[in-house]
């Protein structure tokens, strides 16, 4: 059997990331007797300016029927204020996929510990799995402006909250078998509900694995004064962007993190968690291994094939303890000299 996957390069450092990661699966595929076909769509704001739209038909049509789809980045200031949004596209797609669950881990490299805006004992041994909610809360719910006056409605229903709860119970029974789940109970009905339902699911299903519940301003200093005592986190929209992107710097790069965003099936949106950086755009300097370990994750979701993905886990782990870095993590080398190192090593 033959896996589809559309590869979409996007904008700024999009293409030249998912080129490197694309040639990093190609290795494994050879390696580990994978048929694959990846095909490249345009997205974003290359597609805006191909054909007005930053999700044509022929690029939607291509993820629904894709086994994954992978995404380098969108977005750049050529767009910026224009009617259309790069970003915009992003959202579409992950709606007509039915795409509610984001994956963000967050490790650090011990080799990276200087790179970490944290102090090297704070951040020994931090390893999280963030699961963000996507389609629901403030960013989906109806929006009002009248005079001087704006809404957003956040709102969630508990089949919302189940389906995003079990994926993070799961995933922690693979893991530290511990989630906290982050809300503001104190404050919004939402949240009141949501912690409810995450309460009733653990007490009925996953008894053995520990729950804690933390309120989200608390949560937001916990994460920076003592990042070691979480496992998997799980929380709304919202409350999950702002957070993801707090934890992401403490790995030290931006450039380190892959992130997945997955449906009811196997299918999947796979991403560096990075957007198109245009400062560093065409230079060959962006560092691809957050696009790199999206592939790890692409293969353990979509395809099944972990050994595939620990084997190249293992080779992103000692590419970087090897001292093959680009110019964020404190080295000098160039994107596709890392692509290259990595497969060297896939390959030895
Ligand atoms: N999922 C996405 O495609 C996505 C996500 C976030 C932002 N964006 C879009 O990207 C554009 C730029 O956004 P931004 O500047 O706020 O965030 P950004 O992530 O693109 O860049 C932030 C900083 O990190 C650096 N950086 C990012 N990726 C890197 C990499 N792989 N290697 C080395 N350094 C890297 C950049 O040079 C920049 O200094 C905007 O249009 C934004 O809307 C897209």
């Amino acid at each position: 059997m033959s896996y589809q996957i559309a590869v979409l390069p996007g904008d700024g450092v999009g293409p030249e990331v998912s080129n490197a990661a694309m040639q990093v699966l190609a290795a494994l595929a050879q390696k580990y007797d994978i048929e694959l076909e990846c095909r490249e769509y345009v997205f974003g704001g290359a597609a805006i300016d191909a054909c007005n739209n930053p999700l044509p038909d022929v690029t939607l049509t291509a993820c629904q029927q894709a086994d994954a789809v992978f995404l380098g980045a969108v977005g750049g200031p050529k767009w910026d204020g224009g009617a259309m949004r790069p970003e915009a596209g992003l959202l579409d797609l992950r709606q007509k996929l039915g795409l509610f669950a984001n994956l963000r881990p967050v490790k650090l490299h011990p080799a990276l510990a200087e790179y970490s805006p944290l102090k090297a004992e704070r951040i020994k041994n931090v390893d999280i799995l963030i699961l963000r909610e996507l389609t629901g809360g403030l960013y989906f719910g109806e929006k009002q402006r009248k005079n001087n006056q704006a809404s957003d409605l956040c709102s969630y229903s508990k089949y919302e909250i189940i389906r995003i709860a079990k994926v993070a119970f799961e995933a922690a029974r693979n893991r530290g078998r511990h989630v906290t789940s982050i809300d503001k109970a104190n404050v919004l009905e939402t949240s009141r509900l949501w912690r409810e339902t995450v309460s009733w699911l653990q007490q009925s299903r996953y008894p053995d694995i520990e729950l804690r519940h933390e309120l989200v301003d608390s949560a937001a200093m916990k994460i920076i004064t003592d990042p070691q005592t979480y496992d998997v986190i799980l929380t709304e929209n919202l409350f999950g962007d702002i957070l993801s992107d707090e934890c992401s710097v403490l790995s030290g790069s931006i450039g380190l993190l892959g992130s997945a965003s997955l449906g009811a099936g196997k299918q999947g949106l796979y991403e560096p968690i990075h957007g198109s950086a245009p400062d560093i755009a065409g230079q060959n300097i962006a560092n691809p291994l957050g696009a790199i370990a999206s592939v790890a994750m692409l293969l353990r979701h979509s395809l099944n094939h972990h050994k595939a993905a620990m084997a190249l886990d293992d080779a992103i782990n000692r590419v970087i303890k090897r001292g093959v870095r680009t110019r964020d993590i404190g080295g000098a080398a160039s994107c596709q000299e890392v692509a290259d190192k990595i497969i060297h090593t896939i390959n030895k």
